[in-house]
């Protein structure tokens, strides 16, 4: 099985505020759109209206930044409700959210925290994934996440943390490609080994973006430029592995304009139609 049996919709971009009314005057041809689900799913207004024209002409689909699925806190089980009501509305055909922590004792840290790489971890976040999974009815994929640190490597690694989880919980993955780039410039391992070691028949869904470069040589993935060669080179790798797929290019940060944001979804385009000839063109 490929894509985890989802459909591959080609290259399309995160969907930001700031460039509804270019997106809704324009309809700049982006294949679609993925929306953070906690941006729209309590909406009215303006941002509503917007939203709905959009929905018009785009497919959408959900992505999160909130379940905080490796948290010891109790699941949010009303959030859960909110967000499959949410789903529904936009007919979602999955969803997804990180592979880390943002809550602790009910705050939340506003950032996406990486989990231990322990048992107890796997089985916190298998018995919590099987949860969501009921409730959102959907195919739920998980993201890897950057870590500037390593938490633990005592009891696995990062690849067998992940393969755990996936298996045993029946879920897919979110494949951010430039973290698994920017994981191996941190610590020191090759990105196409370590994504050749992810149980690859189970990505769903890709992500790519840009960063910022410090003067001292680090990196912060702060999404806000364009996609840099090295990760290209690395998405064209993958995609052998993987088949074709549904990627998005992610900016957050110093939003460009949406036609820049557009030739990045379709330079990823381009990308995929040369090994898959068969992918309508953008
Ligand atoms: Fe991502």
């Amino acid at each position: 099985m490929k894509n985890f049996g989802l459909p591959p919709l080609g290259a399309g971009a995160g969907l930001r505020h700031a460039h509804f009314d270019d997106i809704i005057k324009h309809k700049p041809p982006f294949r679609w759109f993925e929306v953070i689900n906690e941006d729209f799913m309590n909406f009215g207004g303006y941002v509503k209206e917007c939203f709905e024209e959009i929905r018009k002409h785009y497919k959408v689909v959900g992505h999160g930044v909130c379940m905080s699925i490796g948290s010891t806190d109790p699941l949010d089980m009303q959030y859960l409700q909110n967000l499959k009501a949410f789903l529904d509305h936009i007919d979602s055909p999955w969803t997804s959210d990180h592979l880390c922590f943002t809550m602790v004792d009910h705050t939340n840290l506003n950032d996406l925290i990486p989990l231990p790489f322990t048992r107890e971890a796997v089985d916190n976040v298998v018995s919590r994934v099987k949860i969501v999974q009921d409730v959102l009815e959907r195919p739920f994929l998980l993201e890897n996440v950057t870590r500037y640190v390593t938490v633990s490597d005592r009891e696995m690694n990062e690849s067998q943390f992940i393969n755990s989880i996936l298996e045993e919980a029946n879920c897919g993955l979110l494949l951010d490609v430039t973290n698994a780039y920017l994981n191996s410039k941190f610590h020191g391992n090759d990105p196409l080994e370590f994504i050749k070691s992810l149980p690859l028949d189970r990505v769903g869904q890709m992500h790519v973006a840009g960063w910022e470069a410090l003067e001292d040589g680090s990196f912060i993935d702060s999404h806000d430029a364009p996609v840099p060669q090295p990760v290209w080179d690395l998405f064209q790798e993958v995609l052998k592995l993987t088949g074709p797929s549904s990627v998005i290019v992610e900016w957050d940060n110093l939003l460009p304009p949406v036609t820049q944001l557009l030739e990045e979804a379709q330079q990823a385009n381009r990308i995929m139609q040369a090994q898959f000839p068969s992918l309508e063109a953008a």
